[in-house]
């Protein structure tokens, strides 16, 4: 085993839609990269989906749907494992111990528990409350020292960090490594904006571009993106739409190509439609195949039934022997 491959990741996405660019660029594509290096758990938060209350259908297409891109985004299961995060009920276990150490103060501070009672005033409900308490579970269940994840789930991290010191302190032992973030070029955590003007890419938001859409979709949705009436003066500042518009193609056009554009900005020359024409293409291009393999994959139910059951398997076994420390150091193991 490498030096690296000593080291865990872990990471998950809620099965609420399919996986769009910001999931992409935020999360999947460094789960890629990682999991020849590193020992890598990645699911898919089912459990956390259900905060917002989904029909029994749609979790059933939700999670298969995410498997499937897991996939076809090119996380291999014979590198990683690949869970589901209900097939490992230990999660839940350690959940109810960290819960006993979470203060309602600091739940109530967070800045995602704000947004969503301000977003739902009539589903604050207790699940949404600890959710960092959840996420804090999957990750130092398997005592992760890297968590991939977008610039959005910063807080919660710095939580989770928080519950695995507290646990640490309390029992007066270094059970679980304090978890960092990792970001894919060694930078900042990034944000993938929407083309509607302004804030995050997000499927709450409703101005996701999906890895899984029709191209004829995607040039329709870039085409309508926000922008303005264009530059006045020479060199000028960038408002914020046309500032996402060049950050998004920065993610999935070359350096020549936003060169050219950035060029044409501050000469004060740029034609928008020509640079969304481009930024349409671009992005195609990069998910044409990923949608192809999505199609391959998604009916072939025998081979997802395989992955999540062996990756459960996996995963359950990893989990199983941090909770039987946790349970000895909390005095939960019979010694009589
Ligand atoms: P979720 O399902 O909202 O998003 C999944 C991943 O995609 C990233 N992401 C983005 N990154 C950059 N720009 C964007 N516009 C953008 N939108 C989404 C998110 O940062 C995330 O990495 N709470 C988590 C799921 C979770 C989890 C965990 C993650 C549960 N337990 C343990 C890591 C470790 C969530 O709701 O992600």
């Amino acid at each position: 085993m490498t030096e690296k491959k000593q080291k865990t990741v872990v990471s998950g996405i809620r099965p609420t839609g399919n996986l769009h660019l910001g999931n992409y660029f935020g999360a999947v594509r460094s789960f890629v990269k990682m999991q020849s290096e590193y020992r890598c758990y990645f699911f898919i938060a089912d459990l956390h989906s259900l905060t917002t209350h989904p029909t029994p259908d749609n979790l059933q297409a939700g999670v298969k749907q995410v498997l499937a891109e897991y996939l076809a985004c090119g996380i291999d299961p014979e590198q990683a494992t690949i869970f589901i995060q209900s097939d490992v009920p230990e999660v839940v276990e350690l959940y109810t111990f960290l819960n006993m150490n979470a203060y309602l103060g600091e739940l109530e501070r967070t800045t995602s528990f704000k947004e969503k009672a301000r977003q739902n005033p009539d589903n604050v409900n207790a699940g949404l409350l600890t959710y960092p308490v959840l996420m804090a579970a999957d990750i130092i269940i398997h005592k992760a020292h890297f968590v991939p994840v977008g610039k959005d789930q910063e807080q919660n991290l710095e939580m989770a960090r928080k519950f695995a010191t507290r646990f640490n302190h309390m029992y007066g032992h270094r059970l679980f490594p304090l978890p960092k973030p990792f970001t894919f070029d060694g930078h900042e955590m990034i944000k993938v904006p929407g083309l509607d003007g302004s804030g995050k890419m997000g499927k709450s938001e409703g101005n996701g571009i999906f890895l899984y859409e029709d191209p004829a979709d995607i040039r329709k949705k870039v085409m309508r993106a926000v922008t303005d009436s264009g530059p006045t003066m020479m060199n000028q500042e960038k408002p914020e739409p046309i500032r996402n518009l060049f950050t998004l193609m920065k993610i999935v056009s070359t350096p020549e190509t936003v060169a050219f554009f950035d060029g044409q900005y501050n000469q004060c020359v740029i034609r928008y439609g020509d640079m969304k024409k481009q930024l349409a293409e671009d992005i195609i291009a990069f998910t044409a195949p990923i949608r192809e393999r999505i199609l391959a994959i998604r009916n072939d139910e025998v081979y997802l039934a395989r992955v999540a059951r062996e990756g459960a398997e996996k995963a359950r076994e990893s989990a199983a022997k941090t909770l039987a420390e946790v349970k000895a150091l909390i005095g939960l193991k019979r010694l009589w």
